[in-house]
């Protein structure tokens, strides 16, 4: 039996949550996700935010990805991995989704990225030994899971002793947090906040050896009406200017203090 602390939520709860977010990707509800665009490719030259962010998280993977067992969780129709393909010795994706799994392998099979392999299974039980990679990332997933400190035992699990993961999580003291609560049709998040983030990587034995925050403010949404004018895209073109190497946004998301009220947070860290 796994050291987690009293969970919040039942595991009927949890089974709950977990079949309604499956439903959505896998295009069964009304506003079900597509697997056209569900997972973007960087797109080269663009300054579009959520581009420069990708290619942000893209950048932090190929360091660790370089000739390394990579893990990719919640990987969509595999558009990381792809990218990662190039550096890495083997690579597997994982998400319970079939229909996003199924176009994964067939652009495998198209793109012809023999080291790459895709398994439709549940980050909650990864399918894979103790050990079995030397890197393992998850982007904009984990917030979709309704018990992340299980997954992230597994993610510390499945890793090799002093190897990497990069996880990103969604923090709930954030405006974002407002606006993903205020479109109930969407997946439902489940997000932490800061300290809470760093606690439970540190209790599944992962050490923080990088941490980057991100997303001020949302940057979509036009819910709720509170916060309109903090809505307006000005902002994000504002904030998606690069100074010093870096998006505005990370600069101010970093701040002491005004980091507990960022949205998205990376955590670089290695198994001990
Ligand atoms: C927003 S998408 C992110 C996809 C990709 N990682 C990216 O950044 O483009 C979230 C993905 O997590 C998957 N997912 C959510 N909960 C999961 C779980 N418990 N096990 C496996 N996959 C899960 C969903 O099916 C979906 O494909």
């Amino acid at each position: 039996m796994k050291n987690l602390e009293k969970p919040f939520l039942s595991r009927d709860e949890i089974d709950g949550f977990e079949l309604e977010t499956r439903r959505k990707y896998s295009g069964e509800t009304a506003i079900g996700y597509s697997a056209d665009t569900v997972s973007k490719r960087p797109v080269a030259g663009s300054c579009d935010y959520f581009n420069r962010l990708l290619e942000i998280r893209l950048n932090l993977a190929r360091e660790h990805a370089r000739g390394a067992r990579v893990l990719d969780v919640g990987c969509a129709t595999g558009a990381h991995l792809f990218e990662l393909a190039p550096v890495l010795q083997s690579g597997v994706g994982i998400d319970f989704s079939f229909p996003l799994i199924k176009r994964a392998l067939e652009n495998r099979t198209s793109e012809g990225h023999e080291r790459v392999e895709f398994v439709e299974g549940n980050a909650r039980t990864l399918p894979f030994r103790g050990g079995t990679f030397d890197f393992v990332f998850s982007f904009s997933a984990l917030y979709y899971m309704p018990n992340v400190e299980e997954v992230v035992w597994e993610i510390a699990r499945v890793l090799t002793t002093g190897g990497h993961c990069l996880v990103e999580m969604g923090n709930s003291c954030s405006l974002n947090a407002m606006v993903a609560d205020a479109y109930p049709e969407l997946a439902r998040s489940f997000h932490l906040t800061v300290s809470r983030m760093k606690l439970v990587l540190l209790r599944a034995g992962l050490k923080i050896i990088g941490h980057r925050a991100f997303q001020i403010l949302p940057f979509w949404g036009e819910r709720p009406r509170s916060l309109e004018f903090l809505l307006k895209p000005f902002w994000k073109r504002w904030l998606e200017k690069r100074v010093g190497g870096r998006m505005i946004d990370e600069w101010v998301s970093g701040l002491p203090l005004v980091q507990n009220a960022a949205f998205r947070h990376i955590f670089d860290c290695i198994k001990q």
